[in-house]
């Protein structure tokens, strides 16, 4: 947050497409988290951090399905309108799910348009390198900004056999390198790099002229994303080596719902100050919420997100 000339706080101006691509040109690193609703799109774009992906891993952290296969367009939809309404600052991309851009043109292009007609995001991403180049050019040129995504590409999870590292063999490194050729080709303005080996990714990077943005690939990407579950320790159950968790709310969630039911068994919440017309309350004729100006016994209602009044 930046300070207007009468001091007040001023917020960031919204990420756009070619501010990325400006960010690459100067070395600055481009930061991407995923968000599946309006409480975690305002504490990332508190955070400052530049694009949040409304991924089709909600099929794993949000839905509890063991892959991303499941997960529809009209489910990414409402996720996208939720992290929508919760900033103002961040890129906000859409994961177009499995099928819904992969049978023809037609419906890739439709199913696009409604990620930004009706889910309020700014662009959407794909899978597949050379396979899908037609389709982005398609996307592209109707004006939707589009992020590629080659490697570990998980909506192909059977085709890998599993989750598994790509690119490397000599063989295979080659083709995901002319892969993220194709994507650039077809005009997608950033490509997803995942679950590769980090000299591969480094020479992808160098050779595109787009923004690179890797998880699971080193560090010499333009940006890196990571799943926000994993980076706030929400999936304890999971822990690939690539992902970093920079906090551990599982735990801490359990210790407070913890906390929470000893006190509700033992009595002590909810307490004076945490109940209406007890203890400090101050005595009136009439219903002390109805007294002008009253706060004291008012439930305060405010919005998921914004200020409180
Ligand atoms: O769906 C998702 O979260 C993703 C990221 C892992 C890049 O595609």
């Amino acid at each position: 947050m930046t300070t207007s000339r009468d001091g007040a706080p001023k917020p960031r101006a919204r990420v756009t497409v070619p501010k990325l691509q400006t960010m690459k040109e100067r070395g600055q690193r481009i930061t991407m988290l995923t968000a599946y609703d309006a409480t975690f799109a305002r504490m990332f774009d508190e955070a400052g951090i530049d694009i949040l992906l409304v991924g089709d891993s909600l099929g794993m952290v949000i839905q509890g399905q063991d892959s991303t296969l499941p997960v529809t367009v009209d489910e990414i939809i409402y996720h996208c309108r939720a992290v929508a309404r919760g900033c103002t600052t961040p890129l906000i991309v859409g994961d177009m799910p499995f099928m819904s851009y992969q049978v023809d043109g037609r419906d890739a292009l439709v199913n696009a348009g409604r990620f930004l007609s009706e889910g309020g995001a700014h662009a959407v991403k794909l899978e597949g390198g050379r396979s899908v180049a037609p389709t982005i050019e398609r996307i592209v040129a109707a004006g939707i900004p589009v992020m590629g995504h080659v490697g570990l590409t998980p909506q192909s999870v059977h085709a890998m056999g599993g989750f598994r590292v790509q690119g490397k063999s000599e063989e295979q490194a080659a083709r995901i390198l002319d892969d993220a050729l194709y994507v650039q080709e077809a005009g997608a303005f950033a490509i997803v790099l995942e679950g590769i080996p980090a000299p591969l990714a480094a020479r992808i990077s160098e050779t595109l002229e787009i923004p690179t943005i890797g998880i699971g690939a080193g560090v010499d990407c333009d940006g890196q994303v990571l799943v926000c579950y994993d980076l706030l320790g929400l999936t304890p159950d999971l822990k690939p080596k690539f992902v970093k968790r920079y906090a551990e709310m599982f735990d801490e969630g359990v210790a407070a719902a913890r906390r929470y039911a000893d006190e509700v068994q033992s009595g002590a919440f909810p307490d004076a100050a945490h109940s209406f017309g007890v203890g400090a309350a101050r005595p009136s004729a009439a219903p002390a919420a109805m007294v002008a100006g009253d706060t004291a016994n008012v439930v305060q209602l405010r919005p998921v997100y914004g200020p409180v009044e």
